[in-house]
């Protein structure tokens, strides 16, 4: 897989980067966000929300506790969090290969057991902490349209 890598000094820089991607997906694309706790998925979801013009009463707080949140942008965003999901059949139970298909943007945290399950049009975003307010993503795609996307993202 083909992939670029972007280093983040302050949230406000990787919601930026996140919201920068966000308008250049189109339907059904998938973003599968890997990385320890703490390393700026829910910050990155937070930007890419922003950039797909979803209603700010509407944003994202915590997705703690909660599997799937759903909102409506300029596409419909299905955000889901799989930290409490032990194994790829509970993911199929929720639904989650259908809302992947479903016509809007699926962004999921803690993909790693679900990743290669997900269609060629994901982008995998492994997230890393290199410091108090460093991060290294690196995002990488099986699709030349979103290599494409993310190659602009430099
Ligand atoms: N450059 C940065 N990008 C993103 N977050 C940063 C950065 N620097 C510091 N942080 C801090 O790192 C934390 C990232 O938290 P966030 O909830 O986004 O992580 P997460 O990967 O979703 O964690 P979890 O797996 O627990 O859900 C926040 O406290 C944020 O303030
Ligand atoms: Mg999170």
């Amino acid at each position: 897989m083909k992939g670029i890598e972007l280093i983040s000094t302050s949230v406000q820089e990787t919601q930026r980067i996140a919201k920068r991607l966000a308008r250049a997906l189109k339907k059904d694309d998938c973003l599968a966000l890997c990385g320890d706790f703490g390393s700026g998925k829910t910050t990155f979801v937070k930007g890419l929300v922003e950039g797909l013009k979803v209603a700010k009463k509407n944003y994202v707080c915590s997705p703690s506790f909660v599997i799937l949140k759903i909102y409506s942008g300029r596409l419909p965003v299905y955000h889901f969090d799989l930290y409490r999901l032990s194994e790829v059949r509970d993911c199929q139970e929720i639904g989650l290969f259908d809302f992947v298909a479903g016509g809007g943007v699926s962004v999921i945290e803690w993909a790693d057991k679900v990743k290669r399950f997900l269609p060629p049009d994901t982008v995998e975003v492994k997230f890393a902490i290199c410091g108090a307010q460093k991060r290294r993503l690196r995002f990488l795609t099986k699709s030349p349209r979103l290599m494409r996307t993310i190659g602009k993202l430099l």
